[in-house]
């Protein structure tokens, strides 16, 4: 499929790198391409950034039918660019348009288009330590009616965002709340999709957790809210006695690509690497008898993000003196020197756009 490339004509200023927050700066242009049961996904493009003009009944609007992605382009020293995985997320975005009774979208023609679409904005990757251009391919339901069912007509578009840390405590030990009063998602549902329903369905706690001084919340089961999931913007690892914990996939978690290379890397350096479930009281009691080392979470948007106080109703739980832990550390470290392309690829994660 050809993709149609129109260029804007009045063009943003670049922001100041060194003053980048998370999400709230957008690039010139955008991609879009529509979906009709006639015509399948057709009419690739390339346009200048813009307002999405909808009938206020778009289904999406009214059932939240939609599913998105995250992942990153990094600038190398050198001045390349170069995306992590993307493969991988487009992979999983598929897997959530199946639970969302969406369309199939062509893996390699999403390639394609992102590739072609960072070219067209190269100038926005940012250069500075720590930065890079978040991407956010999105795809959202558009027939307008009211009736429920699965839209028949789709939109898939991808924006680009010039970004800094994720957290505003940055590579530093950020403080997670556990509530057994919310629960994010439960199996059988839609918990393992990238959808907006489970990003709304944390926001009660969320705020809850910011008034109580946290910075995010754990999210326990949502049967027996007894084993530990995900913190919602990532997946969450714990190391206890020298074994690296992460609780195993269930349905309900999400599938982090972050989450899979940390997995895949502790297992390239030899280091005892468990996909389990993980109970609260387990991780109550090595906190209590000294066993617990480290926790840490990981995502597109939050990397390594080390957790140094976890609160479960009155206990309140300090790791590793509120500091970065070792292997946080390293996972930190060799995640962003791969990705950064100063250090060797032994995965074959990378691929240069330009
Ligand atoms: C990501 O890590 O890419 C996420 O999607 C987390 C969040 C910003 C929604």
């Amino acid at each position: 499929m050809q993709i149609s490339v129109t260029k804007a004509k009045d063009l943003k200023p670049k922001p100041d790198e060194s003053k980048l927050g998370f999400g709230n700066l957008f690039t010139d242009h955008i991609f879009n391409m529509d979906y009709n049961p006639d015509k399948g996904w057709h009419h690739p493009r390339i346009e200048p950034y813009a307002p999405i003009v909808m009938d206020p009944a778009t289904m999406v609007l009214h059932y939240g039918q939609a599913v998105f992605e995250g992942l990153k382009g990094y600038r190398t020293a050198s001045g390349k660019i170069q995306l992590f995985r993307a493969k991988d997320n487009f992979a999983r975005m598929n897997r959530s348009c199946n639970l969302l009774c969406i369309p199939e979208l062509d893996t390699d023609l999403l390639l394609e288009a992102l590739k072609a679409l960072l070219k067209v904005e190269k100038d926005w990757v940012p250069k500075a330590e720590g930065t890079s251009l978040y991407i956010r391919p999105t795809v959202i339901a558009t027939d307008p009616y009211l009736g429920v069912r699965a839209s028949k007509t789709y939109r898939y578009f991808v924006i680009l965002s010039p970004v800094g840390a994720y957290y505003a405590a940055g590579f530093n030990p950020v403080k997670i709340w556990i509530t057994k009063n919310h629960v994010r998602a439960v199996r059988g549902g839609i918990g393992e999709a990238k959808t907006p329903a489970n990003y709304a369905a944390s926001l009660l706690a969320g705020d809850r957790a910011t008034k109580n001084g946290y910075a995010q919340v754990l999210w326990l089961d949502g049967v027996e809210q007894k084993y530990v999931e995900e913190v919602g913007s990532m997946n969450i690892f714990f190391v206890i006695k020298d074994e690296l914990i992460t609780p195993m996939l269930n349905g309900s978690i999400l599938p982090g690509i972050t989450r899979d290379s940390v997995i895949a890397l502790a297992k390239h350096w030899k280091i005892k690497v468990s996909e389990r479930k993980i109970s609260i009281d387990e991780v109550i009691d090595s906190h209590r008898s000294g066993k617990l080392q480290e926790i840490f979470g990981s995502g597109t948007a939050a990397v390594i993000s080390p957790v140094g106080e976890m609160k479960y109703c009155d206990e309140i739980m300090k790791v590793g003196d509120a500091k970065v832990g070792p292997l946080a550390n390293r996972f930190f470290k060799a995640l962003t020197d791969i990705q950064y392309g100063k250090a060797e690829d032994p995965m074959g994660w990378m691929e240069t756009v330009c």
